[in-house]
């Protein structure tokens, strides 16, 4: 099944069980200066969480997400993005755990087909009647079912001691076996694996209580449900792929990047060359949605995804621009979804182009001066540069100093 038909799939699951089917919000949040960039499904909600806005009892969506915490790890492992689709279903005190639960396991293993013995799950270490739905309603065996603590089964993470103020809950997330033919190397217990043999699909979040200014979590009026499910990562899982680079969501800009290429990529290359996807999926999705490259908030992200995907492709040798040549392959792969992106595409493409060309140019100059900068430091027996010289790359010479 193709990453088209299940998102489909998703959104009329949930159409034909009375959830209005709502359009993914801009990556630009509106009127919520907690935000850089729109990172969940439930962004766009917060008020109808709140009870504030009283227009819906449940919604669905496909939500375009950026979030740059795992920044550093993109493309060197299987399934973390900076931009990625968010599929959710969401009550607003209407339905709560059984029914989120009940729907999210018939929409797993009858929808999609994922057979039921490669499901596992987790639970708030508190929550009793997570556990009970699960074991007793869905029939989970308990060795099945973790028991874990806030860090990973409180959304969001670290509500209780750092905030953001607002909405929140316990959680309960849905684990996908990928198996040992695929992940061959795992002997850990089930829910302490990193190999990413055990694939997070779904994060379904209770969302019973609001943080308010003081920190205090005081419970809501109403009982509701976010859930979010990456759509990659469910693509991954369905089309039966290792990593979600090789569904058919990345594959056409891994190939376009292969070809840019003097060699075959070898297995670290490959990585910086999914790296590279990804980038470009964000910077396009973003500067189509109005995040423009510029030096601060969500421009500097946008510009510092250029400019990363820029210098990678550098050091495996790719042809130049890198970037632009792939506008046409991200839009074909998400116009479907998000038809806007065809109207933007030619301002895109100036803008990037630009970007590119000029950062292209910052490149050649900023690496001959550090490589000047780096010998005459060696022959003063210098081990680091100094502070002055870095400062210079970057304020006379616009070098990055991360690159520096
Ligand atoms: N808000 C939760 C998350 O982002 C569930 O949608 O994981």
């Amino acid at each position: 099944m193709n990453s088209v038909a299940i998102r489909k799939r998703f959104l009329d699951f949930f159409s034909g069980r009375g959830h209005a089917i709502i359009k993914s919000d801009s990556l630009i949040p509106k009127n919520d200066p907690t935000l850089l960039f729109t990172g969940a499904g439930m962004n766009q909600f917060k008020e109808n969480f709140l009870g504030i806005k009283k227009n819906l009892n449940r919604a669905t969506s496909s939500q375009k997400c950026i979030r740059t915490g795992d920044l550093d790890v993109v493309g060197t492992t299987p399934y973390h993005h900076s931009f990625f689709e968010m599929l959710g279903n969401f009550s607003f005190n209407d339905y709560f755990k059984r029914e989120a639960i009940q729907f999210a396991w018939d929409f797993l293993t009858c929808e999609m087909k994922l057979a039921k013995e490669r499901l596992f799950v987790s639970v708030h270490n508190e929550d009793e009647e997570a556990f009970e739905i699960w074991t007793k309603e869905i029939k989970i065996p308990e060795t099945r079912i973790a028991r874990l603590g806030d860090d990973s089964n409180f959304w969001p993470a670290s509500v209780r001691t750092l905030g953001p103020n607002g909405p929140c809950g316990p959680c309960s997330e849905i684990f996908f076996d990928q198996g040992d033919q695929l992940y061959p190397n795992s002997r850990k217990h089930w829910s302490q694996d990193t190999s990413g043999r055990f694939g997070e699909i779904w994060n379904l979040v209770f969302t019973q209580f609001n943080r308010e200014e003081n920190g205090m979590l005081s419970p809501l009026g109403s009982k509701n449900i976010d859930t979010g499910m990456g759509l990659e990562r469910l693509a991954c899982f369905v089309q039966g792929k290792r990593t979600n680079f090789e569904t058919d969501l990345f594959e056409p800009l891994i190939a376009h990047l292969k070809k840019q290429m003097p060699d075959s990529p070898s297995p670290e290359t490959l990585k910086t060359v999914c790296a590279i996807a990804d980038h470009a999926r964000a910077v396009v999705i973003g500067i189509s949605d109005g995040a423009h490259p510029t030096n601060e908030g969500r421009g500097y992200v946008i510009r510092k995804l250029i400019r990363r995907a820029i210098w990678k492709g550098r050091t495996c040798n790719m042809t130049m621009p890198i970037l632009t040549p792939l506008i046409s392959t991200v839009i074909q792969t998400l116009s479907d979804a998000y038809p806007e992106l065809n109207q933007t595409e030619q301002s895109v493409r100036e803008i990037l182009n630009r970007e590119e060309q000029k950062f292209s140019e910052t490149l050649d100059v900023g690496l001959k001066l550090l490589s000047e900068l780096t010998v005459q430091a060696l022959k003063r027996k210098h081990k680091t540069l100094s502070g002055e010289d870095v400062f210079r790359l970057y304020d006379t010479f616009g070098f990055p100093d991360e690159l520096t």
